[in-house]
């Protein structure tokens, strides 16, 4: 039924959503496209520009079969008959809206490419997550003084979270398709169910308005984060009244209507879109003039912020209020595991604070060691001097007068403890900031063990 795609937009979901549609649709040529040369050169490399487990077989399988990655041609938007845009949209920095509003610059960019070279009737699918109504924005630039068959605009937003994007893609909880309720926007939508039917069972493919489907995707991850952010808010009292936020978690986990997910405790959330997604569903509210509702979901971005500074200044209480030139071991630098993504990760301003005590950093992390030094270069004065970036984490921990755990990947739980803790200054200090590690050993061996809301085991 469709013989060509096109993707705009080679990023952390451009990439692995098209690789995964032509690893299942064998019939179907799907070409991946950036203005980013650097980033289609690695995604025709052994190296991917994106580091997700199951990936590399995936891409390895179509690549050169029925999936390609370039550079964006006037040919390419040509041949497509459905095109994902799957550009960034990040917060805007400048202007009306700096610092809530979405940034829709590359967005509108490429909508106007495509007006340029595209065949009229060319689905157009919005994949990034954008404001309610940007379809509609869209649709009038697509079709302005437009004769002929119409671009056709659908919604169709992305629900993969990183570190499990291939299984994500693979088994979908539910995939939404939102298109004008018109015969052509109806007949659009069934074409890009189609491509979902070669891998995901009908029922889960959920058809809606373009409207219903553009805020769907804001209000998930505005009920994600808030999640966290709840659970957060809880862990601060845990640790006023001797609670502990782990029991809490599982007790209010098995009521069925609460459910068990997203109830981790820990230094609050991070990833290029919970921040992005509830700034911009604040922003709308406001527009509407419901300041009540923006402030409400505002109030989850706070929570955040205030579970980060908590941290930091429990670090600095429990090192007897000072930190200057003290070296500490940063484990984990990725917003979460199994992801070289470091955006918006907490790790970012925990270390910027940290550096700011003039503390001395030594950062470990299995795979995001590039993307750390990328985000901590040019910070003022001699902070950039005081870090080390070091893959190997018993050689971070060496001389450290405490352990900071940012990031829980499954190789900190693995480490030889009793090797590091003989390696340490005394008193040695493990401050876990995901409740990852095994507690009561660590503090058997001699540690020092802060975690998030729960008491600390310490020895004096
Ligand atoms: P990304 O920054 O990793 O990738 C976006 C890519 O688009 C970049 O490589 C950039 O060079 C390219 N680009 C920008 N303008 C272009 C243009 N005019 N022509 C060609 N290429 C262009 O971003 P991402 O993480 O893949 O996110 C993309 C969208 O998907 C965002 O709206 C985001 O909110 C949404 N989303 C992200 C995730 C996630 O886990 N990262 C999950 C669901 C939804
Ligand atoms: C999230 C959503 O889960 C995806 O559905 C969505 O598609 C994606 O955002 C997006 O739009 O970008 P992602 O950010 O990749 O995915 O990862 P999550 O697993 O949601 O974790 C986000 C952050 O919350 C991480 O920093 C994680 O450590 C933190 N988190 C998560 C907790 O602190 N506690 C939890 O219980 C769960």
């Amino acid at each position: 039924m469709i013989r060509n795609v096109l993707c705009i937009g080679a990023g952390y979901v451009g990439g692995p959503t098209m690789a995964l549609i032509a690893d299942r649709c064998p019939e179907v040529n799907v070409t991946v496209a950036d203005i980013n040369t650097q980033k289609i050169g690695q995604w025709n490399s052994d190296l991917l520009p994106v580091f997700e487990p199951g990936l590399d077989a995936v891409v390895k399988r179509a690549r050169g079969r029925n999936l390609f990655f370039t550079e964006l041609t006037p040919q390419s938007i040509a041949a497509a008959e459905l095109i994902f845009i799957c550009v960034n949209t990040p917060t805007k920095q400048y202007g009306e809206g700096a610092g809530m509003a979405a940034d829709l610059q590359y967005w509108e960019k490429s909508a106007r490419t495509i007006l340029a070279h595209a065949k009229p009737g060319t689905v157009v699918v919005e994949k990034s997550t954008v404001p309610v109504r940007t379809a509609e924005a869209i649709s009038r630039i697509l079709n302005f003084e437009r004769k002929g068959p119409h671009f056709q605009v659908l919604s169709n937003p992305e629900f993969l979270a990183e570190g499990s994007a291939v299984r994500d893609l693979e088994q979908p909880d539910r995939v939404l398709i939102g298109s004008e309720l018109t015969e052509e926007g109806l007949a659009a939508a069934r074409k890009l169910g189609w491509l979902y039917e070669h891998w995901v069972p009908k029922e889960n493919i959920l058809y809606t308005s373009v409207w219903s489907s553009e805020l769907s995707k804001l209000t998930a991850n505005a009920f994600l984060a808030q999640r966290v952010s709840s659970i957060n808010a809880i862990s601060a009292l845990c640790e006023k009244t001797n609670a502990d936020v782990t029991e809490i978690s599982r007790a209010i986990g098995t009521d069925a209507r609460i459910g068990p997910r997203f109830l981790e405790a820990g230094i609050g959330f991070g990833g290029s879109c919970f921040r992005k997604d509830i700034l911009n569903l604040a922003y709308i509210c406001g527009q509407f003039g419901l300041s009540e509702v923006g402030n409400y979901w505002m109030s989850v971005v706070r929570m955040n912020d205030y579970q980060i500074s908590r941290f930091v200044k429990e670090i600095l209480d429990r090192l007897f209020n000072t930190v200057a030139d003290k070296k500490l071991a940063v484990f984990g630098f990725s917003f979460k595991p199994e992801t070289n993504d470091t955006r918006d990760s907490p790790a970012i301003q925990v270390c910027t604070r940290l550096l700011q005590e003039q503390a001395r950093l030594a950062i470990s992390d299995p795979r995001a060691l590039d993307n750390a030094r990328k985000d901590l270069a040019g910070l003022p004065g001699d902070a950039s001097s005081r870090v080390a970036y070091e893959p190997n984490p018993y050689l971070a921990a060496e001389g450290a007068h405490a352990i900071v755990l940012l990031t829980h990947w499954k190789d900190y739980k693995a480490l030889d403890y009793e090797r590091i803790y003989r390696s340490m200054q005394k008193p040695a200090f493990v401050f876990d900031g995901r409740n990852a590690l095994d507690h009561e050993r660590l503090f058997d061996l001699g540690f020092n063990v802060v975690p998030i809301g729960k008491s600390p085991r310490l020895h004096f």
